[in-house]
């Protein structure tokens, strides 16, 4: 492929959903640089809009028809514009879409990036172009490598893909497929390369990233071994993962959250319910007791860790009770953050199919809004306990106030700090001053 720009086409892509697909949309970017593409910030100047989609839940997945939807006047008045459609909603319903809207001139699957300037090609001689296949190759071993700019801090890095877990109401084992790492060493020179490029903190990703087990020399690397590896990696100062399963906690991985300190003290650990009666139906494969237990032991390997999760409320069959035990798991764990969701049925999925009766939806939304109330009071509190600590905090960008910058901190507050010496890549000690709606305050003191 020639790396020179014969002309600049502009691209607009749109990102919905999970933090994997903000990784695929930057790798699809790069992949259509080679074609003479940049990115724009608006769909009006584009002559390529590509929309990287989700279809976890039936609102995220309509919202994609609307979104199209509204670029029909665009096409209208710029003929050669190209439509595509990537991510989620394109594996699982491809064909549906080029006739839903017949504008769309190409749909790439997540497992299909790799042939994007293929198939942007033959958009462009007005084939209409689909890929939703599952090639066994790692994609992103044929995706243009970064570019050597200078990029942002924090960067996402994704190191493995697809599940095996098939939990009752979810699409991902369909969507994205099984379960596959990439291999040890292209996780590490990616990395690698991304500090050489200004970042100093990476977050690991995949749809269950702690069942990683990439291959390397000599046989297999859990996830472990590969965050001590990237450890090791001078001016790679912080190191994340998500999101994970519970059953995938390893003890060498609850241990590296006490020994090895680049490892932040966070952890997004989803258990959708606090009922084993719908711990059971959601085929989760654990109950609330050893959830608690092993919150428990990665307390003990490192005290002050921040805890996320995700809930899901009116699971067919959810009973009131079933609904206080997850209210009382909630209260129980003390999170620092989660996200919680109505129930959606999705198509193919177990839960799905069985048809089983659904909650009444008034009653569903009511829960919701009880769940999210008791959350929301947890991350209030405590974020507020911030106050008065010293933190660390990676500086990601000028905020809005003059002289102001904002950067996170170890538990992933936004922490801003007025009219001190810092640059964007610093790391320093900051002392939590005040807290408010979204953010934290702050002053230098290291
Ligand atoms: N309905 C509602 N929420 C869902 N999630 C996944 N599938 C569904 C569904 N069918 C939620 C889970 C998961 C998060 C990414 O999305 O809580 O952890
Ligand atoms: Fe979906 Fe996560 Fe369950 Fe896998 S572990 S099936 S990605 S909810």
């Amino acid at each position: 492929m020639s790396e020179t720009k014969t002309d600049t086409k502009k691209l607009y892509i749109k990102t919905y959903g999970c933090q994997m697909n903000v990784y695929d949309s930057e790798r699809m970017a790069e992949a259509l640089g080679g074609s003479g593409y940049t990115e724009v910030s608006s769909p009006e100047e584009a002559d390529m809009i590509l929309l990287n989609t989700c279809h976890i839940r039936e609102k995220a997945a309509e919202k994609v028809y609307s979104e199209l939807g509204r670029y029909k006047d665009l096409k209208d008045a710029k003929p050669g514009l190209k439509i595509g459609v990537a991510g989620c909603v394109a594996q699982a319903e491809g064909e549906e879409i080029m006739r839903r809207q017949p504008m769309v001139d190409l749909v790439v699957g997540p497992q299909s990036y790799h042939k994007l300037p293929q198939l942007e090609a033959k958009a462009g001689l007005g084939v209409k172009a689909l890929d939703t296949d599952f090639p066994e190759e790692d994609k992103f071993e044929h995706l243009k490598s970064r570019p050597k700019a200078r990029r942002a801090p924090a960067a996402f890095l994704t190191v493995q893909e697809g599940c095996d877990k098939f939990c009752a109401f979810c699409v991902v084992p369909y969507t994205r497929g099984a379960e596959v790492s990439r291999p040890v060493t292209r996780v590490l020179s990616e990395a690698r390369d991304l500090v050489e490029r200004g970042v100093r903190e990476i977050t690991l990703l995949g749809q269950n990233v702690n069942a990683y087990h990439g291959a390397a020399e000599g046989g297999t690397w859990g996830l472990a071994r590969l965050i001590r590896a990237l450890a090791e990696v001078e001016g790679l100062e912080r190191i994340r993962f998500t999101t994970s399963h519970p059953n995938d906690m390893e003890d060498d991985l609850i241990a590296a959250h006490g020994d090895c300190g680049k490892l932040m003290p966070y952890l997004h650990l989803p258990v959708q319910s606090g009922s084993d009666r719908i711990l059971k139906a959601m085929n989760r494969k654990h109950r609330a007791e050893d959830y608690l237990r092993l919150i428990g032991r990665i307390r003990a390997a490192r005290p002050d860790i921040a805890l996320s999760g995700d809930f899901i409320v009116g699971f067919p069959g959810e009973s009131d009770q079933d609904f206080e035990d997850t209210m009382a798991l909630v209260r129980e764990v003390g999170y620092a953050s989660a996200f919680s969701f109505k129930y959606s049925p999705r198509p193919g999925t177990p839960a799905a199919e069985k048809g089983d009766r659904m909650v009444d939806p008034e009653v569903a939304s009511e829960r919701l809004h009880r769940l999210q109330a008791l959350i929301t009071e947890q991350q209030r509190a405590f974020q507020d306990a911030m106050v008065g600590r010293e933190v660390s905090v990676l500086f990601e960008k000028p905020g809005r106030m003059p002289g102001q910058m904002v950067g996170k901190s170890d538990y992933l507050h936004a922490v801003h700090v007025t009219g001190a010496e810092v640059a964007v890549g610093d790391i320093r000690r900051v002392r939590i001053i005040g807290s408010g709606p979204n953010s934290l305050g702050g002053e230098i003191v290291g």
